[in-house]
């Protein structure tokens, strides 16, 4: 396999048809309280002839599986209609905003809120409204009302019904966090000064705070002129920090300064019965330039760190030091305190981007972990070798179910049919027997998130 290449390859692979396929056959059985979309974006370039391809940049693929009393009604991928991705199928572009040029086919995650379904990226871009069968609608500034790019993570209270996000792009002189209201408007923007350009590519919320991540991850002028694809690189000259934003509008950021490191996600983030602030994510703790994915690069763990905002520190420690990525929660407690957590392992991934990326064990190449924090386990979900697995999202088995009670689903790559299954695991028999397993007719390239969008 090509350095050069690797993300045009095996199970990053793009797929070059959009198929639409009904009554998916199913080994086990679907619940039946499971009715809606499970949606998950990731890049599909148009082509496999750029030699500097880099894997954050294909134009966005959306995957979906409709789930509806206990079958499975269709899957579905279309790419997101950017102007570039229409003018490649000879379609019309469906036309709207576009926020100082940055027309691009989201391609990071793809979430429900106020009705919409959203394509959504980072760095300066509009998401892309999607319809329920995925056909874009166009790009989404919320009626009018988000005035700069959005972002690729948003955390969702469900305490409040606002939807959270930071917005970066390269030409600020400042961050700018955004709140959308549970109508879909945009009811505040503060914008909050940074030096050189950082990458915020995930943040935390807790039910009193935004946690802003300020890593030596920065814009590069010389990069562009370097012709790199990503032109974000390690910063050693950038003080890493980390920001306590209140969300009640109280005041500035509170910055802690931090030795440096990477992040692209946090797990969740909670206040606790002390006033400290408990953050659990995935933590890069070597330098990582972000521009070329595929050097070496330090082990990922799973770690918390917990912040006092009156002593000014932040405490670490490793929860898990599994290379891992993609970690989620049951995103009815995102903001509030978070017992159990799930993750992937993708030895693909984690080969192509760390230089650690040696496994005592092949096969758990290919695993989902379910973490429980309060007992300090971890369960390992192993799909074996060459069976690549991607990001776990939990859907509830009913709107009032406690924390965990329900389902883990995610693709995993079906190597005796050459094509993906959307696997369901109940959460609470983790490594029993997978609920169902749905056949889908088609490969899914490895990609980035996805959401459980529960019909209303
Ligand atoms: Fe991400």
């Amino acid at each position: 396999m090509s350095d050069v290449n690797r993300f045009l390859e095996g199970s990053f692979a793009p797929v070059t048809e959009e198929v639409t396929a009904y009554g998916l056959p199913v080994t086990g059985r679907i619940p039946a309280g499971l009715s809606g979309r499970y949606l998950r974006n990731g890049p599909n370039p148009l082509g496999l002839d750029d030699p500097n391809y880099h894997w954050f940049v294909g134009s966005g693929m959306v995957h979906g599986v409709r789930l509806r009393d206990g079958t499975a009604e269709w899957y579905r991928n279309r790419w997101v209609r950017s102007k570039a991705v229409a003018a490649a199928h000879d379609q019309p572009w469906p036309g709207g905003p576009v926020h100082e040029n940055q027309d691009f086919a989201a391609n990071t995650h793809v979430i429900g809120h106020a009705g919409r379904t959203l394509a959504v990226v980072e760095a300066g871009a509009l998401p892309y409204e999607l319809s329920y069968e995925l056909d874009t609608i166009g790009p989404c500034d919320f009626g009018g009302t988000l005035p700069g790019g959005f972002a690729a993570h948003t955390k969702l209270d469900r305490a409040t019904g606002e939807l959270h996000a930071i917005a970066y792009f390269w030409a600020w002189d400042h961050v700018q966090h955004v709140v959308v209201d549970a109508a879909g408007k945009v009811t505040r923007t503060t914008d909050i000064p940074v030096a050189d350009g950082p990458m915020m590519h995930d943040f935390a919320l807790t039910a009193t705070y935004v946690v802003l991540l300020d890593l030596p991850v920065t814009f590069s002028l010389d990069a562009v002129t370097a012709r790199k694809e990503l032109p974000y690189v390690w910063n050693p000259g950038h003080q890493a920090r980390v920001g306590l934003l209140p969300r009640d509008g109280s005041g500035g950021v509170r910055w802690i300064e931090i030795d440096p490191c990477w992040v692209f996600h946090t797990l969740n983030a909670y206040d606790d019965d002390s006033g400290k602030i408990v953050l659990d994510l995935c933590q890069y703790n070597q330098s990582f330039d972000v521009s070329t994915l595929w050097a070496a690069h330090g082990p990922v763990t799973l770690d918390r760190w917990v912040i006092d905002p009156a002593a000014g520190t932040v405490t670490q420690r490793r929860l898990d030091d599994r290379g891992q990525e993609f970690p989620r929660v049951d995103d009815r407690v995102i903001s509030r305190p978070h017992r159990y957590g799930y993750s992937a392992v993708i030895g693909e991934f984690i080969r192509a981007i760390t230089a650690a990326g040696d496994f005592t064990d092949d096969a758990f190449t290919n695993a989902i972990l379910r973490h429980d924090l309060a007992a300090g386990t971890t369960q390992v979900r192993e799909f074996g070798r060459d069976a690549t697995v991607g990001e776990a999202v939990f859907a509830p088995s009913s709107p009032d179910a406690g924390e965990d009670d329900g389902y883990v689903m995610a693709f995993v790559h079906n190597p005796e049919r050459g094509a993906a299954d959307l696997v369901i695991l109940a959460a609470q028999d983790f490594t029993g027997e997978p609920v169902a397993a749905i056949h889908l007719p088609v490969r899914v390239p490895l990609g980035f998130h996805g959401s459980w969008i529960p019909d209303k």
